[in-house]
């Protein structure tokens, strides 16, 4: 396994692959690896030469310190995950803050033309700069030819496109489905934070959302919100941030349904102090 902790040898790497004409994948992630990091690679591998994962918890996409703080650091483990997927075909890039901010820890402001302003970028001030910043910057390092990115994050992953299209950023973005523990609960670096009473509480996100579902079939989006809403004041342990049903274009919450458009639920839900986001689509 290679690993790169600083971009002018990853870039060097980067240009005999090009000149071979060889196909490059790529996988950012903020490290802590899950199966759920796993399947994009694995994706990835299927449709490229080799895939680069880059593995970077990037500072100027957290709105809270402490969360930063805590987030797991695990580069040991990261790797033999990773060297049990593949040895050869895989390029792990490990940057330090410096070597790719220097010394202005610092995002971007960014206008994916309103995606922004949902959800997640409702409750977390600055986090799509922050992510837009980090992503931009890393297809300007690694050039690949493909990207994957999780529906775990979808407005991330909407986020992502617009950003490319905007930007004309010559990176196929490749969209992945939610990879979940047996249990239901969406994979997530932050899930090895819960404790014991709370992980084992936390499935009943996923169910809930199953339920609203099948609730959306026949109720509208106000009455399916205000039933999850209730089911989250009557649980001792979960914490209710936001649920919301919106449109998969605009992300905009839903007023009254329409049968031509395609809808998808958003959860955040604290656990404790963890935050953890989960969503489905409806139809
Ligand atoms: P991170 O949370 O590490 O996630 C890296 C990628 O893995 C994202 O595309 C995310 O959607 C995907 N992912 C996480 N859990 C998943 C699951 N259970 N099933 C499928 N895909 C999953 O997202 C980030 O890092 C950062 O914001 C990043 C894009 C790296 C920029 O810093």
């Amino acid at each position: 396994m290679t690993i790169f902790k600083n971009k002018t040898d990853l870039i060097a790497f980067v240009d005999t692959i090009k000149s071979d004409k060889k196909t490059l994948g790529f996988v950012p992630t903020m490290g802590a690896l899950h199966q759920g990091h796993a399947s994009l690679i694995i994706e990835g591998l299927k449709h490229n030469d080799f895939v680069a994962v880059s593995i970077f918890v990037n500072p100027t996409q957290f709105d809270n310190n402490e969360d930063l703080v805590k987030y797991p650091r695990t580069l040991d483990s990261d790797v033999e995950l990773l060297s049990n997927i593949s040895e050869e075909r895989i390029i792990v890039y490990a940057p330090t803050v410096e070597d790719i901010y220097g010394n202005d820890v610092i995002s971007t402001s960014f206008s994916y033309d309103g995606l922004e302003h949902e959800m997640e970028g409702r409750f977390r001030d600055g986090h799509f700069d922050g992510v837009g910043t980090i992503v931009k910057r890393l297809f300007e390092i690694v050039r690949p030819d493909n990207s994957y990115f999780g529906e775990k994050d979808f407005q991330q992953l909407m986020i992502i496109k617009k950003l490319v299209e905007k930007y004309n950023i010559p990176v196929k973005v490749n969209g992945c489905k939610i990879f979940r523990a047996k249990d239901g609960l969406a994979m997530s670096s932050r899930n090895t934070r819960l404790k014991p009473e709370y992980r084992a509480a936390a499935p009943f996100i996923y169910k809930t959302l199953n339920t609203a579902k099948e609730k959306f079939g026949t109720k509208s989006a106000n009455a399916v919100t205000k039933w999850v809403t209730k089911q989250f004041a009557e649980h001792d342990l979960l914490e209710l941030e936001y649920f919301i049903i919106a449109d998969v274009k605009t992300l905009k919450t839903v007023k009254r349904k329409s049968n031509k458009k395609s809808y998808r639920a958003f959860i955040a839900v604290y656990a404790d102090d963890i935050r953890l986001i989960d969503n489905i689509a409806l139809n």
